[in-house]
């Protein structure tokens, strides 16, 4: 009880400094797998598993503007929103909202792409 998921709550992710722009890293989040880009100095985060199988796009994956492709079978996903762009994958990923903040990357509000 009382566990009001609506609240927006924040967690840490990583530091500005751990990214490269164009770079991508999986980092736990609320004990979730949570895979955190950067492109320029705008931070994106989005569920770091592929949903087509296992695979962590943080770490894995390759990041080309807004888009990450998946080196497994090549999915590819708009981190912007999480939308699955092309097959296999037909799942969106979970996207989640980032706040910068003293030089710290912070995740917070999961919100699930329509
Ligand atoms: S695991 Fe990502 S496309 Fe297959």
């Amino acid at each position: 009880m009382g566990n009001n998921t609506s609240s927006t709550e924040r967690v840490f992710a990583c530091e500005v400094d751990d990214l490269e722009d164009g770079d991508s890293m999986s980092v736990r989040a609320d004990g979730e797998p949570v895979a955190v880009y950067r492109i320029g100095d705008d931070f994106y985060a989005t569920s770091d598993t592929c949903t087509h199988e296992q695979w962590s796009l943080g770490e894995e994956g390759d990041l080309d503007g807004f888009e990450i492709t998946c080196t497994l079978h090549n999915a590819r996903f708009d981190v912007r929103s999480g939308k699955a762009l092309c097959f296999p994958a037909t799942v969106d990923l979970v996207r989640y909202s980032t706040i910068v903040e003293g030089g710290k990357v912070y995740v917070a509000a999961v919100e699930r792409a329509a």
